[in-house]
């Protein structure tokens, strides 16, 4: 009789342009309740960000390194797809509020749909309920604090990227 060990593997996909608190809170609680989360990275050319696909995987890598199960990777094309060549069979999404839930179960009902993958949403610590990297970008642009709202690595990299693109 061979015994069969399964991996209990969940996906935490999105642009992370830049990864905040938020971000972290969903990815830490993921990684306590699966064996392997992979956090994955959308490349989506058509869409402008502040930092390249490269930058973000550097960030992502450098602040979930305390957390051994947590891989960080790239993806492009449907999410559904990424996770079939990956045999990941759950996407862990954080809802911040309400007025995430329309969009979010409209992707998770398609995502079922199109190749049985589940989706968990998980409640945002209500700390964070009000974060998004959009948010920090901009507040960060005006010269707003935004230092409780990244790690500080991230918080580095932002102020900097933001003076560099002020001298261009
Ligand atoms: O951080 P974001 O930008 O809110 O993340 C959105 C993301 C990447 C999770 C979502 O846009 C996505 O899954 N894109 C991949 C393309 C795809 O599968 N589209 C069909 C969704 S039903």
């Amino acid at each position: 009789m061979s015994l069969q060990i399964t991996v209990r593997k969940a996906v935490c996909p999105g642009s992370f342009d830049p990864v905040t608190n938020g971000h972290l809170d969903i990815i830490g609680r993921a990684a306590a309740l699966y064996d392997e989360v992979v956090v994955a990275v959308l490349i989506n050319k058509t869409k402008s960000s502040l930092f390249s696909v490269e930058e973000r995987l550097a960030l992502l890598t450098d602040v979930t390194a305390s957390w051994p199960n947590v891989r960080i990777d790239a993806f492009h094309g449907l999410l559904v797809d990424y996770c079939r060549a990956n045999e990941i069979p759950v996407i862990v999404k954080g809802l911040r509020a309400v007025s995430d839930f329309d969009y979010e179960l409209q992707m998770a009902q398609m995502n079922r749909g199109l190749a049985g993958i589940d989706t968990l949403f998980m409640p945002t610590n209500p700390e964070y309920s009000f974060l998004a990297s959009s948010l920090v970008k901009e507040i960060a642009t005006y010269g707003g604090e935004v230092s409780s709202l990244v790690p500080e690595v991230v918080h580095e990299r932002l102020l900097a990227r933001i003076e560099e693109n002020r001298r261009r």
